[in-house]
């Protein structure tokens, strides 16, 4: 059952350092806040008190309900203002954070999943892991990357992770679509057996559709557009999508907004010409 969205205030137990590009931030929310789904994302205040930086999106990479409440943690790269301020929050801090939000994977019944996520977009995909693994025991998690500078060690994720480096300093030397593709050729991947999760850069997402498609994988990925409000009413998210069968087209044509219908999409319904790549 999707949760309904919150507002909370959230005080910050850890932000560190994972990688000279990579930080992870910690928060602990009250007890009866979400539980948030896999795929789902928060708003969160980057900077207090600064009108001019909205709250910036991320999605949960991980969520743990202890004794001392929900435990959130988020993986970012700090590439703006928003972000580069929320390295400087300190244990202790406290900051306002909204959600659940959006649309989460859902698990395709029967499939045996594999994860790919690109750089960043490897943080759902921990979600997701800890969200499938109790049901589907034998999933795997591809973590790709340009190359080691971009990898993080991820701890106690359930399923084997299998890295692939685009400078090869690192695992299986290629992207992520040469990977899969491997692994189709060796019979260990077959379109009726198994089912793909992504997220990542949004060429990769689209790669990885086109790919799927042309093999008859079902697949999922989670688009990171610009956002502004996070929740349905700025219209800053409005992904174009190709009409459902039997879908009649309107004046608008056929734009979603990612942050209340996706980020999660089918990703042969994403319109990708349209998508900022
Ligand atoms: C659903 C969702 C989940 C996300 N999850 C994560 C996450 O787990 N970890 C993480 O590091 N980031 C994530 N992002 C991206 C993150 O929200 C942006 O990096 C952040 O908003 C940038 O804010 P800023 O103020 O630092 O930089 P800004 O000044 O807002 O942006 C800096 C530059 O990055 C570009 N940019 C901003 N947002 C995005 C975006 N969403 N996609 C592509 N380019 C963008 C801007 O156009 C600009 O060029 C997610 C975005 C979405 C929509
Ligand atoms: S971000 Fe405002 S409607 Fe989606």
């Amino acid at each position: 059952m999707t949760s309904v969205p919150q507002s909370a205030p959230a005080r910050v137990v850890s932000n560190r350092r994972l990688n000279p590009e990579i930080h992870e931030l910690v928060l602990r929310l009250p007890a009866e806040w979400g539980p948030p789904e896999p795929g789902q994302f928060v708003q969160v205040e980057c900077l207090p008190a600064n009108p001019f930086i909205l709250k910036r999106p991320f999605s949960i990479a991980r969520s743990r309900l202890g004794d001392l409440g929900m435990e959130l943690h988020l993986v970012y790269g700090a590439i703006g203002p928003g972000t580069e301020a929320l390295t400087r929050r300190r244990p202790g801090e406290m900051l306002d954070v909204i959600g659940p939000l959006g649309h989460g994977f859902r698990p395709v019944p029967g499939r045996r999943p594999v994860l790919i996520g690109g750089g960043r977009g490897v943080a759902p995909m921990i979600a997701l892991a800890d969200g499938l693994a109790p049901n589907y025991e034998d999933g795997i998690l591809i973590f790709g990357a340009r190359g080691s500078a971009q990898l993080y060690e991820l701890e106690e994720v359930p399923y084997p992770v299998t890295i692939a480096t685009d400078d090869g300093s690192v695992g299986f030397h290629g992207n992520v679509i040469q990977l899969l593709e491997q692994l189709r050729g060796r019979g260990e991947l077959r379109p009726e057996e198994n089912a793909l999760y992504s997220c990542g850069p949004n060429p990769m997402l689209h790669a990885l559709s086109d790919w799927a498609g042309e093999h008859g994988f079902p697949c999922q990925v989670s688009l990171e557009t610009i956002f502004g409000c996070g929740f349905g009413i700025c219209a800053g998210c409005a992904v174009p999508v190709h009409a459902a069968e039997g879908e009649e087209s309107d004046e608008f044509g056929h734009y979603r907004f990612a942050c209340v219908e996706g980020p999660v999409f089918e990703g042969h319904r994403v319109d990708w010409e349209g998508v900022k790549e």
